[in-house]
């Protein structure tokens, strides 16, 4: 495996002339560019600049081809890449956070290989997110934001998470799922595996971790193969106790491994029961954040330090879980919540849809692509315990249901794991809670609505929680509440946005909340201050709602938080 991040030639298209001019054999460079990263916090002309820009690096690949496919994957690209290499078309992939591999067997040398690739942002009704959507009383929130996104954050671009070269055996394993059961003290592992071109081979599959080893070999029939482990007192994953087993799976022919993937494994089990989330038969209260991957100079990109410093800030609170807030997470992140136990809700880059029907079938394709792409990536990771069609869907025009329902199948005919539900701003009229697994909404009664007046907010908050959850029947969870504070304004008493009235109205949330058995989670609304677009309600271009400010210092609402949460890990 090569890494390919670092230094790259890059050269913004304005005139959209790279493709007629062929830049992809090669360009001249205007600046150097540093990836993973998006571009327009690295240069001051490039800050709302959307594309189209081209990248460009040259790299050796002095490895043997024998029997070995070549591969590129992209960890992901925001929004529409088109890749070439040594001036061939590899080619192109839509949507911003998650990853997509090429082939290059065929077209790679042992040296002087150049690899471009065209990016671009734009902000369009059709695309997911959408954005440039015109306003309408059933379909957006006129945010005014410029660049016109339809979603509350900046619409960063580029080559925003690592570029790995790899090389696979032309025999090897394609793909491995795994799913755990218990039963008493027993895991019960399974380890369903695809493997391309295996001949009169078979599968290996070992298992090892806390003194316990197990391996099973089996025959592979019509490319595939099914492998069970039972682990006698098992050490289970969980928030207070992430115990990873170590899975190996080989691809064997006459006693010789061709292939081999290893993974870690959680073995735990996710379900819903009437008002309550059960991790491993237990009840558990989902107690965190919303997050956002936004970091200063990086953009839409996470540098190992900020994020192992977000992790530690979560612990240092007392959270257990947070929600991959507006679009899956980086593949590193996604290890680190299965190493130190944190709960995650996966959700797809879907915000801000909308339903109008112009447009409407390739949103829904669209859809349809990040969900199978979120569930192909994360299926194996013990952390993840729901997936999340859409957050804040414009769900008023009846088209909204039908298309959520062909996502929900979707996601459980590709996982029947795990819940699935959908992040609504609606509440009651939601209607798609009637099919989905549990209830999310999103709250900001004493900000948007009763500004400044949480004794008329928290009162109105129950009765609403009270109608949800009496219509849908179903475990709810609050997964937005809060408010704006600037850093270091203070005011008493509190006043909107002053650190003082974002302590107070978290803290009355999640006072009344305690005190209604049917909420099975409540997630802060958001872990750090983080950039938007521009508008009038966005002062610095930032969401100012973050517990920590944007270089993760806390506010009096994060030193709250520990008050409250650190007292027990995991439940209420
Ligand atoms: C919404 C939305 C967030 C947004 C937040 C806010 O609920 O889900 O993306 O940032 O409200 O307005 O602060």
């Amino acid at each position: 495996m090569r890494h390919l991040s670092g230094k790259w030639d890059f050269r913004p298209d304005p005139q959209n002339q790279g493709t007629r001019k062929r830049w992809f054999r090669g360009f001249t460079k205007d600046r150097a560019i540093t990836i993973p990263a998006s571009w327009n916090e690295q240069y001051k002309d490039l800050r709302d600049y959307l594309g189209p820009a081209w990248y460009q690096t040259r790299f050796d690949w002095p490895g043997s081809h024998q029997n070995k496919g070549i591969f590129i994957r992209f960890g992901s690209v925001n929004y529409l890449a088109q890749v070439w290499l040594n001036g061939f078309k590899l080619g192109q992939h839509e949507g911003g956070h998650l990853p997509f591999v090429l082939e290059v067997t065929r077209l790679i040398k042992k040296k002087g290989n150049l690899l471009v690739v065209r990016a671009e942002g734009f902000l369009k009704p059709d695309r997911v997110p959408p954005g440039n959507v015109p306003p309408g009383p059933l379909d957006s929130f006129n945010n005014n934001f410029n660049p016109p996104a339809s979603f509350d954050f900046f619409p960063f671009c580029g080559i925003q998470r690592p570029v790995i070269l790899f090389s696979v055996p032309n025999e090897s394993i394609q793909d491995v799922t795994v799913t755990t059961e218990i039963s008493g003290n027993t895991g019960l592992v399974q380890v369903k595996s695809l493997a391309t071109n295996a001949k009169d081979s078979a599968l290996r599959v070992s298992l090892e971790g806390f003194g316990f080893k197990a391996t099973r070999e089996v025959p592979i029939q019509s490319g595939g193969c099914t492998a069970f482990l039972k682990i006698p007192k098992a050490k289970f994953w969980a928030p207070s106790s992430p115990h990873l087993y170590q899975l190996k799976v080989e691809l064997r022919r006459a006693d010789k491994t061709i292939d081999q993937i290893k993974l870690l494994v959680g073995i735990r089990t996710i379900k819903i029961n009437k008002n309550k989330i059960l991790l491993n038969g237990k009840p558990i209260f989902l107690k965190g954040f919303g997050r956002h991957e936004d970091f200063p100079g990086k953009g839409r990109n996470l540098p190992p330090s900020a994020l192992a410093k977000d992790y530690r800030n979560m612990r240092w609170v007392g959270a257990n879980s947070f929600r991959t807030t507006h679009y899956p997470y980086s593949d590193e992140d996604m290890a680190m919540a299965d190493r130190l136990g944190f709960l995650v809700i996966d959700e797809t880059p879907a915000v801000g849809l909308f339903f109008k029907k112009e447009g409407l079938a390739r949103r829904l394709k669209l859809c349809r692509q990040f969900t199978k792409e979120m569930i192909d990536r994360d299926k194996n990771h013990p952390s993840v315990v729901m997936w999340s069609l859409a957050n804040e869907p414009h769900s008023k025009r009846a088209a909204a249901q039908g298309f959520f329902k062909n996502l929900a199948q979707l996601a459980r005919s590709l996982d029947q794991t795990r819940p699935v539900t959908l992040v609504s701003y609606l509440g009651t009229s939601e209607n798609s809670f009637r099919f989905l697994d549990l209830v999310c909404v999103n709250r900001y009664f004493g900000w948007y609505t009763e500004p400044g007046d949480l004794d008329k907010a928290i009162p109105r908050l129950s009765r609403d929680l009270d109608a949800i959850h009496r219509k849908f029947k179903k475990p709810l969870l609050v997964t937005e509440f809060g408010a704006d504070a600037i850093p270091g304004s203070h005011a008493n008493p509190p006043i909107m946005f002053s650190e003082e009235y974002q302590e107070a109205m978290i803290s009355r949330y999640i006072e009344l909340m305690n005190k209604k058995p049917y909420i099975a989670g409540t997630h802060v609304w958001n872990l750090c201050d983080f950039r938007t677009a521009q508008a009038t309600h966005r002062p610095n271009s930032m969401n100012y709602k973050g517990v920590f400010t944007r270089d993760r210092r806390p506010k009096l609402a994060a030193h709250l938080l520990r008050r409250l949460w650190k007292t027990k890990r995991g439940n209420r």
